[in-house]
């Protein structure tokens, strides 16, 4: 009797150590491609966490930086209380982002982050194919602020259209569709946000909203290496909603669905390099994970 319990506790005590290998915990193939975003995750809440509040994980969530080193040259943006209210929902966002991603796989520590305005800088003169005078400021004013941010969360969402695909667990797919669907919002607001304010010049250069973000949009076209998979708030007809309509408030492919993008080309991106074997721009040591460093060790 007390041996049948025993077998028959056993049994379900495996049982359940099944279901919770194969339906709860990631398969190990998926890993490296959910450890991944945490790159580009820990970036948007450093930055929407200064730019919004002066203060970032090290003050909000210490322990999820798991010891990396804290971001060079963040801080908090001159925002007007709209925007400022909006970033600072989307800086506790990717903390949640960040959590929920380590709640799954073990990941690794925040990686070095280079957020200085000259980082920016630098970004918008190889957009431009010249240096901007005076050099663009990032933290200056609301508009150069949601400019500067049209440049992340897009990167993150084509990421997770393109991880989705590879992955082979549910568990690991709801993980990617849970970031996404908030990454695209993000991503929204922020094109919403500079698409009302379009053909306004960003003083005190002779460029419009709209010519920022083509000129963004074809760098990151060009540094990708993988044609066209970012577009500005306004395209040519042939590349609008049916080819009807030149306002792009959100970016698509021919049937309006989201592009995607390899880890390879988020890092020639992120980068500003155009090679995912060689660090630079926003991450001057280069990404952390399996498949950052993979690259960098050559492979
Ligand atoms: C941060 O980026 C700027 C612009 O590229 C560069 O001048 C600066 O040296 C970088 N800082 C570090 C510590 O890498
Ligand atoms: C902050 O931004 C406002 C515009 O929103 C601008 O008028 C003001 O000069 C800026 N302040 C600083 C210190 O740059």
């Amino acid at each position: 009797m007390a041996s049948t319990m025993i077998v028959t506790t056993t049994l379900i005590f495996l049982s359940v150590t099944v279901t919770v290998n194969s339906h709860i915990i990631p398969p190990k193939i998926d890993e490296k491609l959910l450890e991944f975003p945490l790159n580009l995750e820990y970036f948007e809440a450093e930055y929407f966490l200064f730019g919004s509040m002066g203060q970032g994980l090290d003050s909000v969530e210490p322990d999820l930086a798991a010891g990396g080193p804290p971001p060079i040259g963040a801080k908090q943006a001159n925002l007007t209380s709209l925007v400022k209210d909006i970033i600072t929902q989307f800086g506790y966002q990717e903390v949640g982002h960040l959590r929920a991603i380590k709640k799954t796989v073990r990941g690794f520590p925040r990686p070095l982050l280079n957020l200085s305005a000259e980082s920016f800088a630098t970004v918008m003169n190889d957009a431009f194919g010249s240096p901007l005078s005076p050099p663009f400021d990032p933290y200056a004013n609301d508009i150069n602020y949601l400019i500067s941010c049209y440049v992340i969360p897009y990167v993150g969402l084509t990421g997770y259209v393109g991880a989705n695909p590879e992955l082979h667990s549910p568990v690991s797919r709801k993980l990617v569709a849970g970031l996404l669907g908030v990454e695209s919002g993000q991503d929204a607001v922020i094109r919403s946000l500079l698409y009302e304010r379009a053909d306004e010049k960003v003083v005190p250069y002779e460029t419009t909203v709209v010519e920022f973000t083509e000129k963004i949009s074809k760098l990151r076209n060009k540094l990708g290496k993988m044609g066209l998979k970012d577009e500005g708030l306004k395209v040519p007809k042939k590349l609008g909603a049916e080819k009807k309509v030149q306002g792009n408030v959100l970016a698509g492919d021919e049937d309006s669905l989201a592009y995607g993008r390899t880890p390879k080309e988020i890092l020639r991106i992120v980068y500003g390099t155009g090679d995912e074997k060689t660090p630079g721009g926003f991450y001057p040591n280069g990404g952390n994970g399996i498949i950052a460093k993979t690259y960098l060790r050559g492979g």
